[in-house]
């Protein structure tokens, strides 16, 4: 069956070779072949702010960032890689491009739209940022590029085959509260959740409609217990932000409701959520326990915890400190883990039991039909 589909690939390729002058031959993939799309932010952004006009802020393409693995700063908020490199490596994929790189040619393999910052409200970092509504406009441009690379029934099986990764929320909760907003006295926490989620859930509708069926999403992290939490605190020594995680909690309870409701109305969605909240809380908690020496204070940053954003000394503060070994570390910077850290939950996201990745863990949405 593979061997008559590769031949009749070939013929195909053989003979546009030479009718196509644009040279835009068929792109021929075994039936297996599984592609990977990201949608979010910071934590899963490989680079796309570089090519956005933006601010150092919501960049992280200059030192220490990212040189712990690539040698020189990509964008990745990280020492090294971050969740959706691990995914691909665990796929046997390339790593995933950033969408907006002005090489990217990676039509088969995937995309990365995620955006540093980006929140599912467009409001969050307005003009600063791509909010995850534009980031799908991006994905239907990619459509209509892959189009020209596949027949329609080949882009068609792409889509839908493909894996769509989606990490987004903590920015819409974290910018009220360090830009100390009011928009708590307009909606009620859960009213704001519901908007965040409203969002989402659009744009997960919209993927499904171009195709798309498996969903994979990891949850918030505790957000007030990250070292950016406990700064907010200042004065309250180790205790983190309570109000920022209880919002985390409730997107949480959210994200799972409307994702089995969405199963039940979506024909073949199908969706993996990681605990990544459980996650993080035990590695912040218990670091000896998973190899870490620091839970609590970041390895990049300065001021208590090193919540202070300054990580590279390319933001309104220049100084910041930088720790030995990012690797004794659960946090590189203000609100993002170290490659170890990460490569801790990628592994879980990829072959963890139900309680940490479920109904599907993302190993088995990858080998589904
Ligand atoms: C999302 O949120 C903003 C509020 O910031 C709203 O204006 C926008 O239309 C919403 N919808 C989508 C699909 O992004
Ligand atoms: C935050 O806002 C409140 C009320 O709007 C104000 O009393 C308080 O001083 C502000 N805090 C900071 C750090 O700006
Ligand atoms: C950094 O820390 C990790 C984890 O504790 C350890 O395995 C590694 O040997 C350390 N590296 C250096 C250069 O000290």
């Amino acid at each position: 069956m593979m061997g008559l589909r590769f031949y009749l690939c070939f013929l195909a390729l053989f003979s546009t070779f030479f009718i196509s002058t644009l040279g835009l031959g068929h792109l021929c993939l075994p039936e297996e072949h599984v592609a990977l799309f990201i949608f979010g932010d910071s934590v899963f952004d490989a680079g796309n702010n570089n090519y956005i006009n933006t601010n150092t802020d919501y960049q992280a393409n200059y030192e220490p960032y990212g040189e712990k693995f690539f040698k020189y700063s990509t964008g990745r908020y990280s020492d090294g890689r971050i969740v959706p490199d691990f995914i691909a490596e665990f796929a046997k994929l390339p790593f995933i491009t950033p969408y907006l790189h002005p090489g990217y040619d990676q039509y088969t393999d995937g995309a990365n739209f995620a955006s540093a910052g980006a929140g599912a409200l467009a409001e969050t970092r307005q003009g600063m940022v791509i909010d995850l509504k534009t980031q799908l406009s991006y994905f239907k441009n990619f459509e209509r590029l892959l189009s020209k690379k596949l027949d329609d029934a080949e882009a068609k099986s792409l889509l839908s085959r493909a894996v769509y990764l989606i990490n987004i929320g903590a920015n819409d909760y974290v910018v009220p509260f360090t830009r100390n907003s009011s928009i708590f006295q307009s909606y009620s926490q859960k009213e704001y959740v519901d908007m965040v989620i409203g969002n989402l859930t659009f744009v997960i509708k919209e993927i499904y409609k171009e195709g798309g069926r498996k969903f994979g999403f990891p949850n918030v992290a505790p957000l007030g217990c990250l070292p950016l939490g406990r700064a907010l605190n200042s004065g309250k020594t180790n205790e983190c932000k309570h109000e920022l995680t209880a919002l985390a909690k409730l997107h949480n309870k959210a994200l799972s409701k409307v994702l089995q409701n969405l199963e039940n109305e979506l024909n073949g969605f199908r969706y993996s959520i990681a605990d990544a909240y459980t996650v993080l809380s035990e590695r912040i908690n218990n670091p000896l326990k998973y190899g870490f020496k620091e839970g609590y204070n970041a390895c990049c940053g300065i001021g208590p915890y090193r919540g202070i954003n300054s990580c590279g000394g390319k933001r309104s503060v220049k100084e910041y400190e930088l720790c030995e070994n990012a690797s004794e570390y659960v946090f590189f910077d203000t609100a993002h883990p170290t490659e170890k850290a990460y490569q801790q939950l990628a592994e879980l996201m990829w072959s963890g039991t139900p309680n940490v990745a479920g109904p599907y863990n993302l190993k088995a949405l990858f080998e589904q039909k």
